[in-house]
């Protein structure tokens, strides 16, 4: 999600906002909410964004339909119950077409889901009422509908860039800062992925809303704090909302309710009975995985119409009043969100961070190591406040108290905070990320350790190789599971990211600028392998490894010396690297690429035994 300007201010960063509000990723509607006698705001607040992302989901269902075809027919079905606002259309990773229908009205969608029917008379099958639907072939003559008025939002709009793609118009861009953009724009969450991250929470909160009175079901971390990617995690909070109106000593007649009763933890007995719910009545959900007895016992399942990896915890509001904080800095400048993309990509092909818990650093770790970067003063001034600058502001309705009596209070009207106290200077996002590296190529690991509340480096507490503090809980350190390796590791490769940049002359040869920073090494490795002579042309990994016209018996070597003018010792050479790499790869199960279709190519040869 991006942040939301009404107006678009008097400054010099007016064409950034205005790129922003032409983002297919802003919710039109905040814009157009307000009546232009209303006093003009800069900045929306999180809760205003997912107060109204939440009442799109009130108003939305996601039917699964044969394709992108039937859309004419499901919009005319539909619009006999209720007036359609707008329809995407995408596809789950099994090739399932699926249609996310937006109506005028929470009201306009209860009508259609009254008009639904079930589709087993099998007694073992017991249907749900959910937002998540099908929609079943007509049986006899088919209804003919007019053409619909309005064309379809998206198609096809759930699918992340193809990265060969990505990286080709990478290397088209006119500069670094071109490149640091166009990464954000093409691989940030777009409008259709929020909504379906919101329509799986609406689908949890209708099946609990029978067991629970009040509950609420919101996304929180990458989902929903503005640093989040396509295809990203979905990461869920139960919540039960005790409003002090539904608390008031007026409100005679009350629940009689249920203590939970025994020695472990009421989370844990409640996350194990909405594990059992999962399994057994939200359609799409499956692959639910308890861990009860970390810190924050959480779920984790997968959503297969909507092909996301969920974890969902209990009563967890920390973890939503940090999105609310990371999402907050992300809409104070508009460089924050695509520097923090570049800095975690690089990340990720460096192999800083990992999909897999561990010893690593986390992407959130990083993301709170660019916020420090961007809170240090230069001449001009510090593009963000420090998060004690926004504490110290709070005013009565910023109090916000978690569990465990945890103080999430900081300012939450961001109108409110004064204009030099952010975007103190004009860099441009290909001097910020030079400057990231070189920050943290010089900075003080061992004595120091990173503090966004402060916005300055403070003392290790311990000896602990990276220490960063956690924001809303001072004495914790999120990056306490980082080894001494990892930490080196990521020293060194701040440095060589730096001198990378740095020895960049203008020469837009080969993986110029941010493309040298972000693509595999093992794929490197891989072209430089299959370059030939010093024409610099590719021999397509696709010819080299098509058989077809081809006697059974050739080799890889005798393609390469097909394809490729080199004299024989030099073919030896490549196919002995060839090996070595995909022998290499055996025992890692599989060499990664930065493309797919690539890595399955080397995956088959070596299941093959062609090498
Ligand atoms: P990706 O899932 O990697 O895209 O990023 P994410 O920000 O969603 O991270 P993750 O799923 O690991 O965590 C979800 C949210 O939990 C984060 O955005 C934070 O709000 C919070 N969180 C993550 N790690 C920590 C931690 O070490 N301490 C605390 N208190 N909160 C954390
Ligand atoms: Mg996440």
């Amino acid at each position: 999600m991006s942040v939301i300007f009404q107006t678009l201010v008097n400054t010099g960063k007016r064409h950034l906002y205005r790129k922003l509000l032409n983002s297919s990723r802003i919710p039109c509607k905040c814009l157009y909410a307000r009546k232009c006698t209303d006093v003009p705001k800069k900045f929306l607040s999180f809760d205003e964004v997912v107060a109204q992302r939440r009442a799109e989901a009130r108003q939305s269902i996601v039917v699964q339909v044969n394709s992108v075809a039937s859309f004419n027919e499901l919009y005319g079905y539909c619009s006999k119950y209720a007036t359609v606002n707008q329809i995407h259309h995408y596809k789950n990773s099994a090739g399932e077409h699926f249609m996310l229908i937006e109506f005028s009205s929470e009201d306009n969608m209860k009508e259609v889901l009254k008009s639904c029917g079930t589709h087993h008379k099998d007694l073992d099958v017991m249907p749900l009422k959910s937002p998540f639907l099908w929609f079943r072939a007509t049986v006899g003559k088919k209804d003919s509908f007019p053409t619909p008025s309005v064309s379809l939002a998206s198609i096809d709009g759930g699918s992340p860039v193809e990265d060969e793609k990505l990286l080709l118009d990478m290397s088209k861009c006119s500069t670094v800062s071109d490149q640091i953009q166009l990464l954000y724009d093409k691989t940030s969450l777009n409008d259709l992925g929020t909504r379906l991250r919101y329509m799986v929470a609406r689908q949890i909160e209708c099946v609990f809303d029978s067991l629970y009175s009040n509950i609420a079901v919101r996304p929180f971390g990458s989902s929903v704090n503005g640093f989040g990617k396509m295809g990203c995690d979905l990461d869920l909070v139960l919540t039960n909302v005790l409003t002090d109106e539904l608390c008031s000593p007026g409100r005679r007649l009350v629940f009689q309710d249920k203590k939970v009763e025994g020695g472990r933890s009421p989370w844990q007995r409640h996350l194990e009975s909405v594990g059992e719910l999962l399994e057994l009545r939200v359609a799409g959900a499956g692959r639910v995985a308890r861990i009860l007895h970390a810190r924050v016992p959480i779920l984790k399942f997968a959503h297969d119409f909507t092909d996301l990896d969920c974890d969902l915890c209990y009563n967890n509001m920390s973890g939503v009043y940090m999105s609310e904080m990371l999402w907050q800095f992300g809409a104070l400048d508009p460089r924050v969100r695509p520097l923090t993309f570049a800095v975690r990509r690089w990340a990720k092909s460096v192999g800083l961070t990992n999909p897999h818990p561990g010893r690593w650093i986390t992407n959130f770790s990083l993301t709170l190591m660019v916020l420090f970067f961007l809170q240090q003063k230069t001449a001009d001034g510090c593009i963000l406040p420090a998060l004690k600058d926004l504490v110290k502001r709070a005013e009565k309705e910023d109090i916000r108290i978690a569990e465990e009596n945890l103080n999430c209070t900081f300012l939450r009207d961001l109108n409110k905070l004064p204009s030099d106290c952010y975007s103190q200077n004009n860099a441009k996002l290909e001097t910020l990320l030079l400057q990231f590296f070189e920050f943290y190529a010089q900075f003080d690991f061992q004595d120091k350790a990173i503090s966004i509340n402060e916005g300055v480096p403070v003392r290790k507490p311990n000896a602990l190789p990276l220490y960063i503090v956690n924001p809303l809980e001072q004495a914790l350190n999120v990056s306490r599971n980082v080894s001494f390796e990892e930490c080196e590791r990521l020293k060194l490769e701040v440095r060589n990211a730096a001198w990378q940049l740095e020895g960049f002359d203008g020469n837009k040869e080969d993986d110029w600028g941010l493309l040298g920073l972000i693509e595999h090494k093992s794929t490197k490795g891989l072209k430089k392998l299959l370059r030939v002579g010093n024409s610099h042309r590719l021999v397509s990994v696709k010819d080299l490894f098509d058989n077809s016209n081809e006697p059974a018996t050739d080799t890889l070597k005798s393609k390469l010396q097909r394809l490729t003018p080199k004299s024989d010792k030099e073919v030896n050479k490549s196919v002995k690297e060839m090996q070595d790499m995909l022998t290499n790869g055996k025992d890692k199960n599989r060499i990664k690429f930065k493309n797919s279709q690539v890595e399955n190519q080397v995956h088959r040869i070596q299941r093959d035994k062609i090498v």
